[in-house]
Parts: C-alpha cells; structure tokens; sequence
C-alpha cells in the first residue's frame, strides 16, 4: 500500500456526477463543489497521515525490543496507506450515506490503513497484545480472520485503533485499521486481490476459480501451522 495523494479535481467531478444524481450535471457547478469537496478531504488527509506516523513508530520501537531481546524480528514488514479521497467518496456512496466529511471521519474505518507483516502466526497476536497493551490505544473492534477465516479462504487478523495525535492547540483520537497477517497470508491475499480484479464482474469469479483459491488457502493455513512448529522445535 501506498500513500495515495489526492487525485485531482476532474475525477472527483466525474465520481459526484455518475455516482450521485442529486449533483449538477453541469459543469461550472459541479467542479465547484466538487474542488470544495477536496478541499474537505485534503483537510482530514493530515490527521490520518498523522495517526499512520504515530503507529508505525510504536510498532518500530516494539519491533526492536523484541529483537534485543529475543535476536529476531516479529515484523517481517510494515505497508501503509491513506485511503484517496475518490475512494472514500465510493465507499460512502456504496454504503448509502451522503459525501460530507463529517460522515466520512465517523463511517469510514480505514482510512488510515496499516499491514504487519509477520513471520509467524504466534507473533500476529503477540503484536496485537503488545500495541493494545498501550494505556492510551483504544481498540474499536477486532475481526480475527484467522480463528474464523471468511468463506473464500482468507485470513487475517483486523484492528480498528484509536490513537491520540497532538497537535499544536489539541489532541484528537484518529482511527487506524491495522490488518495483521503473516508472509504466507499476505502472499494468498494479495495474489487473490489481483485475480480479483482482473476478473471483469468482481464478484463473480468462476466457481472453479473460488474453489481453487480457497484450496491455496488452506494449503496456506497447513504451512504457516507446520512453519510455526518447525520454529517452536528449533527455538525451544
Ligand atoms: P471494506 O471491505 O473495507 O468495505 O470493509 P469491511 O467492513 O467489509 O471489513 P473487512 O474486515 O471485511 O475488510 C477490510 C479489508 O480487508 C479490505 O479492504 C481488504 O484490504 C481486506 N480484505 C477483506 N477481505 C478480503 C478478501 O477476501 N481478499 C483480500 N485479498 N483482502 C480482503
Ligand atoms: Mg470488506
């Protein structure tokens, strides 16, 4: 993931126009609204920038504890990114709110979005116990995909945080999703996304196709497992 800087004014006035009838079709009207709407969201754009920086220090100073203490590393590597204002504006549009900013800071959990990478399985949740640990993280919610992978196969452990950022006259408590996974994991999910989308109707891949990406990921599931115990054998 990649940090995504806001895009434009043009797509931002072809996105209000297909996706919201209630926008002005006509052309002057429409770029304006739509330049005051990046305006909003370049604006909320620094707090998540903000909140990304703040926990990816945490994990890095947890990360080389861990090292000094144990000789190797739990995280294998850190991905983030801000979600781009064009997609905030689809996600708000697909789950049926309006576009203001308001609605996106409190309906949208990921915009500011963070991936651990890990070696194996048992440090997914030691990270999760490490960085919940700290006094002034709120957990909002946590989806374990990996105790209850999803129907297609994938797994992951998922985090909504919330971080304290300082800023000059304020804090504020800026939401993060932190999706933990390990190395196998990550290969599955990321090959399965760029299948995904290739694939003309997105959710409707072939059913043999499903069929085998689920098998992938099960096959996965066992490696990371036999991985796990390798590691705990060698270690021990
Ligand atoms: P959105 O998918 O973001 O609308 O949120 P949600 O409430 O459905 O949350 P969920 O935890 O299901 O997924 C959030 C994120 O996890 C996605 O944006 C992806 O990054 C990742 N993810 C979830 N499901 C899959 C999947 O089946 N395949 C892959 N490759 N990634 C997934
Ligand atoms: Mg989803």
């Amino acid at each position: 993931m990649l940090n995504e800087k806001i895009s434009d004014v043009t797509p931002m006035a072809d996105i209000l126009k297909h996706l919201y009838s209630e926008y002005p079709k006509e052309s002057v009207e429409l770029y304006r609204i739509a330049n005051q709407m990046m305006k909003d969201f370049a604006a909320i754009e620094n707090n998540y920038v903000a909140a990304i920086r703040e926990v990816n220090t945490r994990l890095e100073i947890l990360s080389d504890e861990f090292q000094s203490l144990h000789q190797r590393n739990p995280i294998h590597t850190i991905k983030s990114r801000v979600k781009s204002s064009k997609s905030i504006v689809e996600k708000l549009w697909r789950r049926g709110y309006e576009i203001n900013k308001e609605l996106a800071i409190e309906k949208i959990e990921d915009i500011a979005g963070i991936r651990v990478i890990c070696p194996y399985i048992e440090d997914i949740y030691t990270i999760q116990t490490l960085l919940l640990n700290q006094d002034d993280i709120e957990l909002l919610c946590t989806k374990d995909y990996i105790k209850k992978p999803k129907d297609n196969g994938y797994r992951s452990l998922h985090l909504i945080i919330s971080v304290p950022v300082f800023f000059s006259d304020h804090k504020e408590m800026v939401k993060v999703e932190v999706q933990i996974r390990t190395i196998a994991m990550d290969f599955w999910a990321s090959l399965e996304h760029e299948i995904r989308y290739k694939t003309i109707e997105e959710f409707n891949i072939p059913s043999n196709v499903s069929d085998e990406l689920k098998e992938c990921a099960e096959i996965i599931a066992e490696v990371d497992l036999r991985m796990q115990n390798i590691h705990n054998f060698v270690i021990e």
